[in-house]
């Protein structure tokens, strides 16, 4: 089968602001609806580009939140703790989270937050890992389009011409307007160095107290082997949506596996890309 026809079979896709999305689980009566999302000073959202954390966040956040009582939050799933705002399914759900995540970009953001109310912790990572991650998810998910091959898949994601566009104006436009809310902005792999530290200054970014015992249990709560395991985190009630065979949501959780992936001339041709469209970026990923 060519590339062509296992577009037309796994996807339906549509571009809005350039950006590729997906019907039925995105639609653009639901991006203006997002856009006007009511909230208040409580509500949490944590944004990130896909493949960047977001799952490990969720799980970080959604038992912060939970005030000590992490038996009452552990079991759910957790695209219920933190559902997406812009999947069309949001409104009649999950209408009165306090925790809620997105994949947005600035721009299709809800007006509140821009007008600071609510909270936001962005998540980004390595964009060559970013890629790695998401190549294997465009295997994995049946939603995605299959990819033809990683090369293919490289120039897609420089291009922005993958499921919620470009990793560059993501980060970009979060990030420039960075002091006008009230952000939080950490890296994946800052997650990954020293994962006690950033539980704790997420903790505190929330206002909420831990004592020893409940960081200790949130620590437990986020390796990536208990995520993987558990059935409120790892997707298993979800298992229409995957492929199985091709993959697993938890595949790795590292620092650096793109080195496993791209050949020196994709390293040196993305570098050069990443020097020309992010060279006055002051966060610095390893
Ligand atoms: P890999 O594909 O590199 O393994 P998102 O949640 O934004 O979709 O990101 C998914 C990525 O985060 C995957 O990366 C996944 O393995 C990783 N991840 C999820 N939970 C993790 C954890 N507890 N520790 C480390 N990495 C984690």
């Amino acid at each position: 089968m060519d590339n062509k026809e296992e577009e037309k079979e796994t996807s339906d896709y549509f571009q809005h602001n350039g950006i590729p999305f997906i019907s039925p689980l995105l639609s653009i009566e639901h991006f203006e609806w997002v856009k006007d999302f009511k909230m208040d000073q409580d509500t949490v959202f944590i944004i990130t580009y896909p493949k960047s954390g977001t799952t490990w966040m969720q799980q970080i956040t959604s038992l912060i939140l939970a005030n000590g009582n992490i038996d009452s939050v552990k079991d759910k799933v957790l695209y219920e703790r933190a559902p997406w705002v812009e999947y069309v399914v949001f409104i009649p759900n999950c209408k009165d989270s306090q925790l809620i995540t997105s994949h947005l970009n600035y721009h299709m953001a809800p007006n509140a937050l821009k007008n600071k109310i609510g909270k936001i912790i962005y998540v980004a990572r390595n964009p060559k890992d970013v890629t790695v991650s998401f190549y294997h998810y465009h295997k994995f998910s049946n939603f995605l389009k299959k990819p033809k091959d990683f090369q293919h898949f490289l120039e897609q994601f420089v291009e922005g011409n993958v499921f919620y566009g470009s990793w560059f104006d993501h980060i970009r436009e979060w990030y420039s307007h960075k002091d006008e809310l009230n952000m939080m902005f950490v890296t994946y792999e800052d997650m990954q160095k020293d994962l006690r530290s950033m539980i704790e200054k997420v903790a505190i970014f929330l206002n909420k107290k831990l004592d020893g015992k409940t960081l200790e249990s949130i620590m437990d709560h986020c390796t990536f082997k208990f995520m993987k395991e558990n059935p409120a985190s790892n997707y298993q009630d979800a298992l229409q949506m995957f492929n199985t065979d091709c993959g697993s949501f938890y595949r790795k959780g590292v620092v650096g596996d793109w080195k496993n992936y791209f050949l020196v001339s994709q390293n040196e041709w993305f570098d050069s890309i990443y020097q020309e469209r992010m060279a006055d970026f002051p966060v610095k990923f390893y």
